[in-house]
């Protein structure tokens, strides 16, 4: 789980548990965060130095540099872990600095078992993960979610390397449900995080959660005639209606959020490769309607989400990244697709800021 030290900046678990045990012996407490700290920036300074203030010494676990591409993308990390190590360790607030190359860190807190385990504002104490939540209630380590500094993000950071001005970009949501991941994606805007901002959600269902998320965050909220009670479908009217108010509202990328119906020209046409979709399935595979009851029926062992441009198939366009979730042998619908849901929180903000990085 963890890498041997190859740097002098990277400890050995063993080092870390020494440590552990001379704080325990005087009565300290010793604090442990984790995450990727690829680019350090002013957020992640602040950030450290809180988490300081609430023990004796600061562990960061860092992503190894095959869990980073895996979780980011090919581009990153922009510097490798003996780098990254080498910038935490000259921060006064930081003491040791461990590698874990899992992509969670479950398995890092077990061996680490620190006093106190700090996750950045984007997550709750209901958003850890279920199986990175039970693991700390059972070692009786306090959890501390720490606020995150709006506008200083990596992503933001990269954008602005690029020479992109990305604050104006705007993003249309369209979904039908009740908009768990709009609001995953209100909030990654809101922590600056985003690299644009929402300016309007569109849905297709009048009363749906959506749509009182979009009044909670102060973003227009609106319906979207489909023309037709015809599941999945959009009338040509329905769809030349739609691709006129984005057009009008100078929407930048269209995000699909759980948007039950099946979009198509002029819509495709005038947002060409900007337009994503999520699917609760390691796509190809369980594409189409009710894809969780499909995984389990089909007594698959592993499933997930995908994040995947639009085009004119049913969840067929461009993969653009996917995280895995494990099926357990007692899953349930309800349970499979909390699991889900909470990946998918975590991985559409980061493809979006991704995607809206990369935009002309
Ligand atoms: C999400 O799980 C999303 O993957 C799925 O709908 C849910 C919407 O939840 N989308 C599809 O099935 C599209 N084919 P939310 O309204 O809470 O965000």
């Amino acid at each position: 789980m963890t890498q041997s030290p190859s740097t002098p900046f990277i400890s050995s678990p063993e080092e870390v548990a020494a440590l552990r045990e001379d704080l325990s012996r005087e009565g300290k407490k010793l604090v442990l965060t984790n995450g990727v700290f690829d680019i350090l920036h002013v957020g992640h300074v602040r950030y450290l130095n809180e988490a300081r203030t609430l023990g004796d010494a600061l562990v960061v676990a860092i992503n190894g540099d095959e869990s980073v591409r895996e979780l980011k993308g090919p581009g990153r990390p922009v510097n490798t872990a003996s780098d990254r190590a080498e910038m935490l360790r000259a921060l006064r607030c930081v003491d040791l600095v461990v590698v874990f190359e899992d992509r969670r860190a479950t398995a890092i807190i077990d061996a680490i078992r620190p006093h106190i385990y700090t996750k950045g504002g984007d997550y709750s104490p209901e958003s850890l993960i279920d199986e990175e939540k039970a693991l700390l209630d059972r070692l009786g380590i306090e959890i501390r979610i720490l606020a995150l500094v709006p506008g200083q993000s990596t992503s933001a950071t990269l954008a602005k390397l690029s020479g992109e001005d990305t604050r104006g970009r705007r993003i249309a949501i369209l979904g039908s449900g009740r908009g768990s991941n709009a609001r995953a994606i209100l909030e990654a805007a809101a922590a600056g995080s985003l690299g644009g901002e929402v300016a309007a959600i569109f849905s297709d269902t009048k009363g749906a959660g959506i749509l009182e998320v979009a009044s909670e965050f102060g973003v227009p909220g609106l319906l979207l005639d489909p023309g037709t009670e015809k599941k999945g479908r959009l009338t040509d009217a329905s769809l030349k209606e739609l691709a006129d108010r984005l057009l009008a509202l100078g929407i930048d990328l269209v995000v699909c959020a759980g948007f039950m119906r099946v979009l198509r020209d002029p819509v495709l046409s005038r947002f060409r490769g900007r337009i994503l979709n999520l699917h609760p399935s390691l796509l190809p595979r369980h594409p189409g309607l009710n894809p969780v009851a499909k995984t389990l029926a089909a007594g698959d062992r592993e499933t997930g989400c995908t994040v995947h441009l639009v085009d004119s198939g049913v969840d067929t366009g461009k993969i653009l990244r996917q995280e895995r979730v494990p099926v357990l042998e007692n899953d349930s619908l309800e349970s499979l697709t909390s699991r889900i849901h909470e990946a998918e929180h975590r991985l559409y903000p980061d493809v979006i800021a991704e995607q809206l990085s990369h935009l002309p």
